[in-house]
């Protein structure tokens, strides 16, 4: 029989013996936020925290695409996902030969892609980017026009930022996609003064009902920073849960969407990880080097 307890024991001693480290994703529940993750954050820290790492064994407490970008910068690193399932709607949401189409119909335009893709579409990409450096990347390129995907409400997020005309993708986060105005608007009326922050995966018109808008690390700086006393996280469940035990004097509104990718890693599977070595994560050796520089493109801006 397993309880928490004994996993947290058993997955701390075995981070000392294989010589293993674990990053988690800000959504990821407390249990393996607070209680086993060696390196927290965002998908960008995640990705610069995997830069030079000194450990022979990563776990990446997140999905398969934060572990792929693990990988693509640690080749000789074993990078073990708990459950090769915890997938993506936007990595699913576009195939290598959908930007193929999307390049021969705008010859020249540059292709930004979120990191929230697959090792294959990130190597038929010029540079990648995360929601917390999008703006700065899209800039960097000095150009008028650019293709952004897969995110769809991102790229539309971001040319409302930048003025930087967006040639999209209709692939949207099946979390954030779900969130409405009306329902900010209603929580408004429930918590009068209460601080809306939304995430860029959300729809455009619900940025705009906001306060603030940023990825989840951006969130955390702009709590740490102005310590509202009420605050609504207009993004996955987990966020709130890991916020509340940092920040007790702020009060966090609720209204949250459970991503079931997020969700299959759990501290069972983390310690069967550490125990077996499953699951190891591996790049097709003809995309390695082309998708690595997308995401090393990324990280020198
Ligand atoms: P960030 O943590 O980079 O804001 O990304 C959010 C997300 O949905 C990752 O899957
Ligand atoms: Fe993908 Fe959205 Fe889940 Fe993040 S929250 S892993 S973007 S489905």
């Amino acid at each position: 029989e397993q309880s928490y307890a004994a996993d947290v024991e058993a997955i701390l001693r075995l981070k000392k013996e294989r010589n293993a480290i674990i990053l988690a994703h800000n959504y990821q529940t407390p249990e393996i936020f607070h209680g086993v993750a060696d390196v927290k954050g965002d998908s960008l820290a995640l990705a610069r925290a995997a830069q030079g790492v000194d450990a022979d064994i990563i776990v990446m407490a997140g999905v398969h695409f934060m572990a792929e970008t693990v990988k693509l910068l640690n080749p000789d690193k074993t990078v073990l996902i708990p459950d090769p399932l915890a997938g993506c709607s936007l990595a699913e949401g576009i195939t290598v030969e959908n930007i193929l189409a999307l390049k021969r119909d705008n010859p020249g335009v540059p292709v930004v892609t979120y990191v929230n893709s697959s090792a294959a579409v990130k190597a038929v990409t010029d540079i990648c980017c995360t929601s917390g450096n999008a703006r700065k990347v899209v800039q960097s390129l000095g150009v008028p026009r650019v293709i952004m995907i897969p995110d769809e409400f991102l790229a539309r997020n971001i040319e409302q930022e930048t003025g930087v005309e967006m040639i999209t993708w209709p692939a949207h986060c099946e979390v954030h996609e779900r969130f409405t105005p009306q329902e900010i608007r209603q929580y408004r009326r429930i918590h009068p003064g209460v601080t809306v922050i939304t995430h860029p995966e959300c729809p455009p018109e619900v940025v705009e009902a906001a306060d603030f808008s940023g990825s989840t690390a951006h969130m955390i700086d702009y709590i740490d920073a102005a310590r509202p006393e009420k605050v609504l996280l207009v993004t996955e469940c987990s966020m709130s849960d890991n916020l509340s035990v940092l920040y007790p004097q702020t009060e966090f509104v609720r209204p949250c969407n459970l991503c079931p990718h997020m969700k299959r890693i759990t501290l069972a599977n983390i310690r069967s990880a550490l125990e077996t070595g499953q699951t190891a994560v591996t790049i097709p050796a003809n995309l390695q080097q082309k998708a690595r520089q997308s995401v090393e493109r990324m990280l020198a801006i």
